[in-house]
């Protein structure tokens, strides 16, 4: 997210948010169903996060894999840190365990590629400190009032707090990627679709024009960039429905894409001659000559393995999804698109919390929580299908959208400014839809990430989309 997985830390907008923005952030009683969410979804994050770190010695923990990157021990006391502010003193109105750690675990404070020279804990103490924190985190569960706090209302600051350590979840799942050295992490092979089902998919999918309700204003443990719903008029469209697989994104190098500025934005080029942008990040070529021939191969998690045809491309940055799709004669779709696409149910007219509808994820639904090590290939999950049609819209690959990241009409910053905010209007581009690195409590349809258009090391692909010319939107 940007740096927002990283940007905690600070101040909390202590007074309670406006009326009607209290009842969007946070609406519903702390009942025992909420209490024992959070506590299954704050114990999935941890069991996650000691899986990333318990694979690895001291020295692969302290050592920084990339300056784009945190050492993991800082990521692991991080989340210890934010627990121990959010939970230990905000939910539960104590001192906290250990406060004198904030200054070296605020990520506003220390940029990524300068944290080694932090006073960091060490592995093992730092895996005593999050262990603390958290026993006292979930005696706050316990005792925490029913209701009357924005914080506490529908258990949405454990909510928060769980999809915080997942999202570093995610964020040291790419610094695993970034590492060299042999394979530590071992992951289930996702489910190959049906060959027969997948051959008979449309290539696009259209959506039909008309308003649709975008962001939502009761999603218990939405996040405040999320909110509130309100109407956006989308006017039809065609969106693939698959993410652009690695297949077709080798057409685009094969055909010369990335030495052609015709399919580039002017920044985009600039950037991509300064970089020698050819491929994307860690594949590398095998054999042929320089510009054309051999074949591809790409480093997954310290094994290196032939580019899988098939599987939706990942690790490409905003201005080559930008490229690609312009060569396509297509576009990136816009937020707006993308959601629509993914939550408008013609049927009714409603906007569902998934594209299956409204049931939490299960495994036959997307490919996310970490269970596979790589995207499914594309066509597979037609359980997850959205009424469009379009498949694999969460889960698999984050997908780059043509929009920036701004604040929808009504946004009100909560429960502090740093985690949205202070990003909106400032260039970010916006992904949607979480990858195989994204747990479902930090994916659903109207969960939204950024960053900057030039990162290539998160989980992220992207799909084209092309506007419908005038009628077609009527057909549905
Ligand atoms: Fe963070």
């Amino acid at each position: 997210m940007a740096e927002h997985t990283s940007a905690q830390g600070s101040a909390p907008l202590t007074a309670a948010p406006p009326a009607e923005s209290a009842q969007s952030a946070a609406p519903g009683e702390f009942d025992a169903g909420a209490r024992e969410r959070a506590r299954a979804a704050l114990e999935r994050a941890r069991e996650r996060t000691l899986a990333l770190t318990d694979c690895l010695d001291e020295d692969g923990l302290t050592a920084q894999h990339s300056p784009l990157m945190s050492p993991l021990v800082w990521d692991l006391a991080h989340i210890g840190n934010q627990e121990d502010i959010w939970l230990l003193r905000e939910a539960g109105g104590g001192p906290g365990l250990r406060p004198a750690l904030d200054p070296v675990y605020d990520a506003f404070r220390t940029p990524r590629a300068d944290r080694p020279t932090l006073p960091m804990l060490p592995p093992d103490e730092a895996r005593a400190f999050v262990a603390e924190v958290r026993a006292g985190a979930l005696e706050v569960l316990e005792r925490a009032p029913a209701g009357g706090s924005p914080l506490l209302a529908g258990g949405f600051v454990f909510g928060m707090v769980a999809q915080h350590e997942q999202q570093h979840d995610e964020t040291m799942l790419a610094t695993h990627q970034l590492r060299r050295g042999p394979a530590v992490l071992t992951g289930e092979e996702p489910p190959r679709p049906d060959p027969a089902d997948v051959a008979a998919l449309p290539r696009e999918v259209l959506v039909p024009g008309g308003v649709f309700t975008m962001g939502t204003s009761t999603d218990p443990w939405a996040l405040d960039n999320e909110r509130p719903a309100h109407p956006v008029d989308v006017p039809a469209f065609w969106l693939d429905t698959v993410p652009v697989t690695n297949g077709a994104y080798q057409e685009f190098i094969d055909d010369g894409g990335y030495r052609d500025p015709r399919w580039w934005s002017p920044e985009g080029w600039e950037y991509a001659r300064r970089v020698g942008l050819e491929a994307p990040l860690f594949w590398k070529r095998e054999g042929g000559i320089h510009g054309g021939g051999g074949t591809w191969t790409r480093r997954r998690f310290g094994h290196t393995e032939p580019v899988p045809a098939g599987e939706p491309v990942v690790h490409v940055c905003w201005y080559e999804a930008d490229a690609y799709a312009r060569w396509a004669g297509r576009r990136l779709p816009t937020e707006a698109e993308w959601e629509k696409a993914a939550r408008h149910d013609p049927a009714t007219g409603a906007s569902l919390r998934h594209p299956w509808g409204e049931r939490d994820p299960e495994p036959r639904h997307a490919n996310l929580g970490q269970r596979s090590l790589r995207p499914a290939p594309a066509g597979a999950y037609p359980e997850g299908a959205a009424p469009c049609g379009a498949r694999q819209l969460l889960g698999d690959v984050w997908e780059w959208t043509a929009s920036e990241f701004t604040g929808y009409p009504g946004f009100t910053a909560f429960p502090y400014r740093e985690y949205s905010e202070v990003f909106l209007g400032d260039g970010y581009k916006v992904l949607r839809g979480g990858s195989f690195g994204t747990d479902a409590v930090a994916c659903r349809g109207t969960f939204r990430n950024w960053d900057h258009a030039v990162r290539r090391q998160i989980f992220a692909g992207f799909r084209t989309a092309r506007t419908a010319t005038e009628g077609e939107g009527d057909l549905c």
